[in-house]
């Protein structure tokens, strides 16, 4: 367990030490870097926390806190190689769960939306980013390798590979492509109801003008060559 633990702690703080272009290394990490310190002591927490010893774990959470600034609650689940970039005002709740290789910046919430019990903060799948202040609310999933913009509030479920920015947050990029709501007439999962607005008036030029473009078309089409007599005949 030791073993397993040491392998952890170092495992750890190489990841950063590789992800952050500010780093001077695995021993600038492991000295001065509060995100790393918040993670370890997060981890002593847990265990405390499994086994059992509550009370204890919530303090040492609260100690985690006082230094660090970081908060997150014992029971919440961190998976290996976390990376939480500067940290300060990064609140993590007790049913949070967060898969491996992920990064969170400072100002990041991974909260609740009402006091009811049970499964009530965000899973993060393997390679997640959410950027500064964005808060993720609920309990539902953030697919591998999703992005969260800088300030997003995001309240729904986020495909894997998918970018999502805004308030509340919209899905801009889905594996590589970019995802434009109101050009692609998708008013349906645009939740700004802005756009929703525009999309349908855009929706609604759309099939106006293909009506005007059938008229036109069958004003212009040249008549049969019968069809002249036939009329002048009647
Ligand atoms: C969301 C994010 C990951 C997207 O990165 P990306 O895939 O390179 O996307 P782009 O920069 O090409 O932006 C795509 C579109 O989203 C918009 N966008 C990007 N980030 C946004 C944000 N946080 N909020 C609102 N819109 C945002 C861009 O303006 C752009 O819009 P456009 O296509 O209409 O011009 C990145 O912008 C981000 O917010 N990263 C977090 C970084 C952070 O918190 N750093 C803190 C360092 S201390």
């Amino acid at each position: 367990m030791v073993i397993n633990g040491l392998k952890g702690f170092f495992d750890d703080a190489r990841s950063i030490a590789q992800r952050d272009p500010a780093a001077c290394g695995v021993w600038q990490v492991i000295f001065v870097y509060s995100g790393f310190h918040a993670v370890v002591l997060h981890r002593m927490a847990h265990w405390l926390f499994r086994h059992h010893m509550k009370c204890i774990a919530r303090a040492l959470s609260q100690i985690n806190r006082f230094f660090t600034g970081i908060e997150i609650h014992p029971g919440a689940k961190i998976g290996r190689r976390l990376f939480i970039d500067h940290g300060m005002g990064l609140v993590i709740g007790e049913t949070a769960e967060i898969g491996d290789d992920c990064t969170l910046y400072h100002g990041v919430t991974l909260g609740g939306t009402g006091k009811d019990k049970g499964k009530r903060h965000p899973t993060l799948g393997n390679n997640v980013l959410i950027g500064a202040g964005a808060k993720i609310l609920g309990p539902f999933k953030v697919g591998d390798y999703a992005m969260i913009g800088a300030n997003s509030v995001v309240l729904h479920e986020v495909p894997a590979e998918a970018t999502v920015v805004g308030v509340p947050g919209r899905v801009i990029k889905h594996e590589g492509r970019p995802i434009r709501h109101n050009v692609e007439l998708d008013h349906d999962s645009a939740p700004d109801p802005i756009e929703q607005e525009i999309c349908q008036l855009r929706r609604r030029m759309a099939s106006l003008e293909a009506m005007f473009q059938t008229d036109v078309n069958c004003q212009e089409a040249p008549e049969e060559p019968g069809q002249q007599e036939e009329t002048s005949i009647k």
